[in-house]
């Protein structure tokens, strides 16, 4: 069809790379895939949730209200207890930003993302991300014709003196009118396992503060806190909303999805009150509500208690994975590949040396596809920013979905191929 047939949008908007991995692991029937973003297929709580609906289809009238379509913001129930639970996890007791005036249920915590930047955002508009971030987030990026200014990850989070560089050379050249928020994913990063340190947030925020006379408008944080409570050690870190000071910069984007069941595709978002009525609108043109039987089964799932009981489970699981793939790292990988041991979420990082490629069209990736193993190329996770060179010797390798076989096994080829290649 010709492409004046479609939107600017439209035209715009390339295949996400999660398709083409998709296809990489389509092609390939018996491949290993540490590619996808996939949670851990056998603790999927199968029983919980045959409980979960039973119980809530036992009383007819309870039955019909599930089944029925519900409101824009969400589950009444369901947005008291997230706000709750958030509460309770950033330990704070002061603050008016935790009430559930300000939550919004939402479709995956993913639809939270599209409707912010949908509602912030124009094309040309210029967003600030990790290097390297979310690489589903890039795409919409990418869809609503947005440029990104990539700031790299330090051990605890972004480094702040590039920040102020990066904000800083905006204001020079007038573009800073253009930057609308930061975004980070604060907790066991998709896709490097890095945290954010709550000091680093809270600098993060005086920072963007002091660039919005010049900007002329708010800059704000959006924390996307998706791995959060997929966290098997280290301590409990606060979210930014925690600074009661900044609470009108501050976007929480959380989920429900991975820490109970990625199907059960339930997100949320806490909003500055500026934000709320305009994100509200925007989501009531998109669907007028998410499902409400998902919103019941989660709602019954945390005022049971099912909801912690399975946390901790799948939090045990995943440390056991991230510890049979860090052990078969230590065994197969190169010494010189460099890795950090994981304290959540669903990833490690992996960095060649120098001059190593492991870009989709690089011959290690070939070759490891050939061997039926698949990574995410680390390039794919940076943002297109002409400002700084992309780094091209990274994988992202996940202890999600694979089993533990699977896990020993792919890395064991993986290690191969690298002393192969390089
Ligand atoms: C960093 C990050 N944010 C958000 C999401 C979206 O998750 P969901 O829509 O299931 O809440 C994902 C999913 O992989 C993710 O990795």
């Amino acid at each position: 069809m010709k492409a004046s047939a479609f939107s600017k949008l439209g035209q715009r908007t390339t295949d996400p790379a999660i398709s083409w991995l998709m296809k990489m692991t389509l092609d390939h029937p018996h491949i290993i895939s540490l590619a996808a973003g996939f949670t851990d297929d056998w603790s999927l709580p199968v029983e919980e949730t045959r409980e979960l609906l039973n119980e809530l289809l036992a009383s007819s009238t309870a039955a019909r209200a599930a089944l029925q379509y519900g409101s824009t913001l969400g589950d009444a129930t369901l947005r008291r207890l997230t706000i709750e639970r958030l509460r309770a996890q950033d330990r704070a007791d002061v603050g008016g930003q935790y009430t559930p005036e300000r939550a919004i249920i939402t479709h995956g915590s993913q639809q939270l993302l599209y409707i912010v930047t949908e509602c912030l955002c124009d094309s040309g508009d210029i967003i600030l991300v990790e290097d390297p971030t979310y690489f589903v987030y890039l795409g919409i990026v990418q869809s609503h014709g947005l440029q990104c200014r990539g700031i790299p990850l330090e051990a605890d989070g972004i480094d702040l003196i590039r920040l102020e560089h990066v904000l800083e050379s905006l204001k020079r050249t007038g573009e800073i009118r253009r930057v609308k928020m930061l975004y980070l994913v604060s907790y066991f990063q998709n896709p490097s396992g890095v945290t954010t340190s709550y000091q680093k947030k809270v600098a993060a925020l005086k920072l963007l503060r002091r660039y919005e006379k010049f900007a002329g408008h708010p800059i704000f944080l959006l924390e996307d806190a998706a791995y959060r409570e997929l966290r098997f050690s280290g301590p409990e870190i606060p979210s930014a909303l925690a600074e009661a000071k900044f609470q009108d910069r501050v976007i929480y984007a959380g989920t429900f999805s991975k820490p109970f069941a990625t199907g059960i595709r339930v997100g949320y978002g806490l909003l500055p009150r500026a934000l709320f009525d305009v994100a509200a609108r925007v989501k009531g043109n998109h669907d007028f509500g998410t499902s409400n039987l998902l919103q019941q089964i989660l709602a019954t799932a945390l005022q049971s208690r099912r909801y912690d009981a399975h946390l901790s489970v799948l939090q045990q699981r995943y440390q056991k994975k991230a510890k049979v793939l860090m052990r078969a790292l230590q065994q197969h990988f190169p010494q010189a590949v460099e890795w950090r041991p994981a304290e959540g979420g669903l990833y490690i990082w992996a960095r060649l040396a120098r001059g190593g490629k492991s870009g989709p069209k690089s011959t290690l990736f070939e070759t490891a596809l050939a061997r039926d193993v698949l990574y995410v190329p680390g390039e794919l996770c940076y943002a297109s920013d002409r400002t700084r060179p992309l780094p091209r010797n990274e994988m992202r390798l996940s202890f999600g979905g694979a089993t533990d076989d699977e896990i020993r096994e792919g890395i064991k080829r993986l290690g191969s191929v690298l002393r192969d290649c390089l």
